[in-house]
C-alpha cells in the first residue's frame, strides 16, 4: 500500500516533521541560515538526535554541505508484508511514514534528496543524487552526518579499523573512549585511525534506560560507515572507509548512499526484535530459492584450531610456488585434517546425526606457503592436496545423503579469488557443491585496498549475485559487516564478521559477556557464523601447558543455537568430544536452524538474553537462555506455547557447581512438564546458560515426569 501526499514549497526555515505510524517518533528537518540540512529525532518525547548536520564533502568539487534551500517535500506511507526466504520469523512487516526532501544548491545549479523513513521502532535516512548536468561522476572526501546525542551514553564499542571487527567489546561512557589502548587479542590484521574512533553498529545506553543503535542498511556500491566522537559535545560525526588513494567512494549519478539508521527503544529486547535494518533492503533478487538450505554442518575445522590435532598444510614446505610444485613429490603430514578417510569418518558422523553438510578446510593445495608471504598466488581453489580424493568424496558423501561444504580461503589475494571464481564454482558443480565457505584472511590484494571499503564491498556482492546465479549458498568470513543484505540475496546466509568462537581455541578468547552482547551489535545486521556447540572447553585437553579455553560452560554453548541466530549452524567441536557426551550433543541434534517465530524474553546487553523460538512448519519450541561472567536465574515465562497443552520440555542447563573457569562442563538434563502457564525459574552458572526443547507431550509419554 503506498499513498502519496505531495506538498510543492520552496521555504527554508521552515521545519517539517514526520511521525512514525505509532506516533512514537518524531522526526523534524529544517535547513538552518547558513543553508545546512538539519534533522533531529524525538522518542516518547524524549530528544534522541538534537539538531544534526547532514552532507557531503567532495573531493576536487565544492562541497554538499551548505547552500541548500528545500525545493520541495514529499511524504508517503508504507505497510507491506513480506515472507523472508529464512529467517527468525516467518512473516515480516515493514510499516513507515516516508518523507523526501529535495534540496537545492543554487549557487551550484544541483540537487540532492534525502529520503527519511520512520518505522514503529526508529529512522532510516539516505543521500540520493539524480542524474542532472552538474553532479554526474563525483569522489566522495567524507560523509558529515551527525548523530547530536544528548549526553554522555554509556557505550558498548570496539575500534574503528578498515579491516576487521573481531575485537571483543568494551564498555564505557563515550567520553571515555580511546581507541589506541585496544589490543588486537590474537587478531592478524588490524590497526585503528583515531583514538575517537568507533565502528557499527554501535549500541548505546542513556542514562534514563534508552537503548540507541546507530547502523547502516543495504551497503552496496558505498565504503563502511564508522563513526568519530565528539567527546566534549557527544557528537557522533559518520566516517567513511577509503580506498588505496584516500576516496571515501566513486559515485555516478543517479545513486544513493546506504541508509543510515538510528533504532530505539526502552526495552533491550524490542530492540533485538527489529527488522528496519532488513526493512530497509531491496526484496530479493532471486526468483527461484529453492536450493537454499538453512541447516547445521560438521567440519574438518575446530581440529585445525586447537593444538596438536589437525593442520590445515599437507606438508612442510615452505617456499613454494602455487604453478610449479610437484605436490605428489611432497611428504604428507600425519595430521593433514582433509585426508580422504578423515574427510569420510566425518560423513559418517554427519549422515548419522542429521547433519546436512561436512565443511573441509585444508583440502586445497597453497597452505604451506601463505602465512606471512603478501603473495597473490596463494590458492587456485581447484586444485586438490594428493590424499584429498575428490571423485571418491564426492560419491561417498551422496551415497550417504551428506554433502561437502567447499572452502575458498582467498588469502585476501581478492585479483587472485576473482581471476578464478569462475573455474572455482565449475569444480563445485561438477562435484556436488552446493556452499561455499569464503575467507579473507589477512591485508587486501589490490594492496591499499580495505576490507571494509567500496572496492571490497562490491567485491562481496559480485561474489554472493555469481554465487546466486549458480545456485551457491554462501558463509563468508572476515567480510564486511552485514547490513541486512541477506533480504537481497538470501543465498548469503551467513558471516562471520565479528570475533567469533575460534578466538577462544588461540587467543585470549572471548570474556563471558561478549555473547551477550554481539546480539546487540554486529546481529543487528545479520546471521552470524560464530561456531558455537564446543563441549571440551579447556585446551589443556591437548596440551597440559596450554591455558586458552573457552570462556563459556558448556550449556552455554547449547543456549547459543538460540541466542546467536544463523540458518548456518555449526556443530563445531570434534566428533570424537560429542560421542562422549551423546546425551547433551541430543540438543544440538534437535536444535531447529529455521524459524516460524521467536519471541525475546528478557535481555540486557553484557549481561543476559533468553529467547524462545518455534521451529519452521513444526510446533515445537527452543528456548536459550545466557549469562555473563555472573550466575543468574532466568525466568522463562512459557506464555508462548499453545494453551490447555502440556510439553515435554527437556532442559539442559548448568549442574549446581559449573562455572566456566573452574568448572565449566558440568551439565545437567532434566525432562518435565510444562504449559503456557509454567513459569520456570533456571538457575545459570557464572559464564552459563541453559538450553530448553519443548515438544507437545502424548499421555504414554507424561508417565513419571514432574510437571511445573
Ligand atoms: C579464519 C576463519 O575465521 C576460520 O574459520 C578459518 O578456519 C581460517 N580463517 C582459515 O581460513
Ligand atoms: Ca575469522
Amino acid at each position: 500500500m503506498l499513498l502519496m501526499l505531495v506538498m510543492a514549497i520552496s521555504l527554508s526555515g521552515i521545519t517539517e516533521n514526520l511521525q512514525s505510524p505509532n506516533k512514537n517518533f518524531r522526526l523534524d528537518f529544517s535547513v538552518n541560515s547558513a543553508g545546512e540540512p538539519v534533522y533531529s529525532l524525538i522518542y516518547k518525547d524524549k530528544t534522541i538526535i538534537k539538531p544534526s548536520k547532514l552532507g557531503l564533502e567532495l573531493k576536487n568539487d565544492p562541497s554538499l554541505l551548505t547552500g541548500f534551500n528545500i525545493q520541495k517535500v514529499e511524504t508517503s506511507t508504507f505497510d507491506e508484508t513480506w515472507k523472508p526466504v529464512w529467517g527468525e520469523v516467518s512473516e515480516i512487516r515493514s510499516n513507515y511514514n516516508e518523507l523526501l526532501v529535495i534540496l537545492e544548491q543554487k549557487a551550484e545549479e544541483r540537487t540532492i534528496k534525502i529520503r527519511f523513513r520512520l518505522f514503529n521502532d526508529g529512522l532510516g535516512f539516505r543521500y540520493e543524487f539524480d542524474k542532472q548536468p552538474r553532479l554526474n561522476y563525483f569522489k566522495i572526501a567524507n560523509e558529515m552526518t551527525q548523530f547530536a546525542l544528548t549526553g554522555d551514553h554509556k557505550t558498548f564499542w570496539i575500534p574503528g579499523d578498515y579491516d576487521t571487527n573481531e575485537y571483543f567489546y568494551a564498555t564505557t561512557k563515550l567520553s571515555e573512549v580511546d581507541a589506541g589502548k585496544v589490543d588486537g587479542n590474537g587478531i592478524g590484521t588490524h590497526g585503528y585511525f583515531a583514538k575517537n574512533g568507533i565502528q557499527t553498529p554501535l549500541l548505546m545506553k542513556t542514562a534514563e534506560g534508552i537503548y540507541i543503535s546507530i547502523f547502516e542498511a543495504a551497503l552496496v556500491d558505498y565504503s563502511t560507515m564508522q563513526l568519530l566522537i565528539d567527546q566534549t559535545n557527544f557528537v557522533l560525526t559518520s566516517t567513511l572507509v577509503p580506498d588505496a588513494v584516500g576516496t571515501k567512494a566513486y559515485m555516478q549519478t543517479p545513486q544513493h548512499t546506504p541508509w543510515r539508521t538510528v533504532i530505539v527503544s526502552d526495552n533491550a529486547a524490542e530492540l533485538l526484535e527489529s527488522k528496519t535494518i532488513l526493512n530497509l533492503n531491496e526484496p530479493s533478487k532471486i526468483a527461484d530459492p529453492s536450493f537454499i538450505h538453512p541447516q547445521k554442518f560438521i567440519g574438518i575445522w575446530w581440529g585445525m584450531h586447537v593444538p596438536n590435532i589437525m593442520s590445515w598444510n599437507y606438508s612442510h614446505s615452505p617456499n613454494i610456488k602455487l604453478k610449479d610444485t610437484d605436490w605428489s613429490s611432497l611428504v604428507p603430514l600425519p595430521q593433514h585434517g582433509a585426508k580422504t578417510e578423515n574427510v569420510k569418518r566425518y560423513i559418517d558422523f554427519a549422515a548419522k546425526n542429521g547433519f546436512a553438510g561436512v565443511l573441509v578446510e585444508g583440502w586445497n593445495v597453497g597452505w604451506e606457503d601463505w602465512a606471512g608471504n603478501w603473495k597473490e598466488d596463494v590458492f587456485d581453489f581447484i586444485t586438490p592436496y594428493p590424499d584429498f580424493d575428490v571423485k571418491a568424496i564426492h560419491e561417498y558423501a551422496v551415497s550417504k545423503g551428506v554433502k561437502i561444504i567447499m572452502h575458498h580461503e582467498t588469502s585476501a589475494s581478492v585479483t587472485n579469488y576473482e581471476r578464478r571464481i569462475d573455474k572455482a564454482i565449475e569444480f563445485m558443480k561438477a562435484n556436488g557443491y552446493d556452499a561455499v565457505k569464503t575467507g579473507y584472511v589477512g591485508w587486501i590484494i589490490p594492496r591499499g585496498e580495505k576490507h571494509d571499503g567500496q572496492w571490497m564491498v562490491n567485491h562481496y556482492i559480485r561474489v554472493a549475485e555469481k554465487l546466486a546465479e549458480n545456485r551457491i549458498m554462501l558463509d563468508a568470513h572476515e567480510p564486511v559487516r552485514p547490513t541486512g543484505l541477506h533480504r537481497t540475496y538470501p543465498n548469503w546466509m551467513a558471516c562471520e564478521a565479528a570475533r567469533g568462537n575460534e578466538f577462544n581455541a588461540w587467543s585470549v578468547g572471548n570474556p563471558p559477556e561478549h555473547e551477550t552482547i554481539l546480539p546487540f551489535t554486529r546481529l543487528m545486521g545479520g546471521p552470524m557464523d560464530y561456531t558455537p556447540g564446543i563441549f571440551e572447553i579447556k585446551m589443556n585437553y591437548y596440551d597440559a601447558k596450554n591455558t586458552n579455553q573457552v570462556h563459556t560452560t558448556l550449556a552455554k554453548q547449547l543456549a547459543l543455537y538460540i541466542t546467536m541466530y544463523s540458518p548456518l549452524q555449526m556443530a563445531a567441536d570434534l566428533p570424537e568430544n560429542y560421542e562422549k557426551r551423546m546425551d547433551a550433543f541430543q540438543f544440538i541434534k534437535d536444535v531447529a536452524v529455521d524459524w516460524d517465530d521467536t519471541k525475546y524474553l528478557e535481555a540486557e546487553p553484557g549481561d543476559y538474553i533468553t529467547i524462545a523460538r518455534k521451529a519452521k512448519g513444526t510446533s515445537d519450541w527452543f528456548v536459550g537462555a545466557i549469562t555473563d561472567e555472573n550466575a543468574r536465574i532466568a525466568i522463562v515465562p512459557f506464555s508462548f506455547l499453545d494453551a490447555n497443552q502440556w510439553y515435554i520440555a527437556t532442559i539442559y542447563g548448568d549442574a549446581a557447581t559449573a562455572d566456566w573457569k573452574e568448572n565449566p562442563m558440568s551439565y545437567q538434563i532434566q525432562k518435565v512438564l510444562v504449559n503456557s502457564k509454567t513459569i520456570l525459574k533456571q538457575k545459570l552458572a557464572p559464564g552459563g546458560g541453559a538450553a530448553i526443547s519443548l515438544k507437545k507431550a502424548v499421555k504414554e509419554e507424561m508417565k513419571g515426569l514432574k510437571k511445573i
